[in-house]
């Protein structure tokens, strides 16, 4: 790589951690090469990176910038076990009690993650056969897949394959056939009563402080985003979602993240799955 070419990764690294908090690791070169490829195509720009990344700099472009560089992987029902926890363990304790159900989704991409708690909201209901009332908010730093997540039109062939046998997409999903220049491809629509328990909004978990009382949440979803982070920055994020997760509420981590300091905090309650036992003071 020659000196040019390392100095344009740095800049790279040291905006996107100003921005976003996310750190990048060294070897990262070819992922950083093509994601600024991607940065020119989502600005329409052909000129020079140097002078691209001084515009970013001096604050254009940055949301094109953040859309860029972050990485959105996910599907429906992943690690699906800590869906049937919260079908089982969690939603039963809310069922014909009046109280509504205020879960969080920290990191929820094209959607995937979110639609699956809804999913699993209805479910319970079903299996319970009483009313569960419940409400989500789905949050993301990336606008670009929270425009995708909220219009919730996934191509079938992704998504078939992802659901467990305790659900029926047909439950849940429209199918529309569409034909396009390679063939047909089916696409599933999510339907309206799923679309309205959840509320998409753009929000970066490097801010200072979350736009959320104390206490407000019964679940939180915090799966597979602290990865990017150093270890430090998990620890000051997974402190600041605590103080919005109430006293015997979920959290729920992905499969490579750990609770840090929240350790003294919590109970553990499966792969991955902390409840609440008291505030940090
Ligand atoms: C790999 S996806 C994980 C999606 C989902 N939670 C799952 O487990 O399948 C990580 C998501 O975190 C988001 N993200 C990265 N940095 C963020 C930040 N500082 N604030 C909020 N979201 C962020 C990315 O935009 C991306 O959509």
């Amino acid at each position: 790589m020659s000196n040019s070419t390392q100095e344009i990764h740095e800049k790279v690294k040291k905006l996107l951690y100003s921005l976003t908090g996310i750190t990048l690791a060294d070897n990262k070169d070819i992922m950083i090469s093509n994601r600024i490829d991607k940065l020119k195509r989502n600005c329409n720009y052909n000129g020079d990176v140097v002078d691209l990344l001084k515009s970013i700099e001096q604050g254009n472009h940055l949301t094109e910038f953040i859309n860029s560089f972050t990485t959105n992987k996910t599907h429906f029902f992943r690690e699906d076990f800590h869906f049937l926890d919260l079908k089982d363990r969690v939603l039963p304790m809310f069922a014909n009690n009046g109280n509504k159900i205020q879960m969080y989704c920290s990191a929820s991409s094209t959607g995937e993650e979110p639609y699956s708690m809804a999913m699993s909201v209805f479910e319970a209901k079903d299996q319970l056969n009483k009313n569960i009332l419940a409400s989500i908010i789905a949050t993301d730093i990336d606008t670009s897949v929270l425009e995708y997540a909220a219009n919730g039109i996934y191509r079938y062939s992704k998504s078939s394959k992802e659901f467990p046998s305790w659900i029926k997409p047909q439950k849940y999903f429209k199918r529309r056939v569409q034909k396009n220049l390679a063939g047909e491809e089916v696409l599933i629509k999510v339907n309206d009563e799923l679309k309205r328990m959840i509320t998409f909004q753009v929000m970066n978990l490097n801010d200072n402080t979350y736009p959320f009382s104390s206490h407000q949440f019964d679940v939180i979803f915090c799966r597979n985003v602290l990865i990017y982070f150093s270890s430090e920055d998990q620890n000051k994020i997974l402190k600041k979602l605590f103080k919005h997760l109430k006293i015997g509420g979920t959290l729920y981590l992905g499969h490579s993240e750990n609770p840090q300091d929240l350790v003294h905090y919590v109970k553990r309650v499966g792969q991955n799955i902390f409840v609440k036992e008291k505030d940090i003071i």
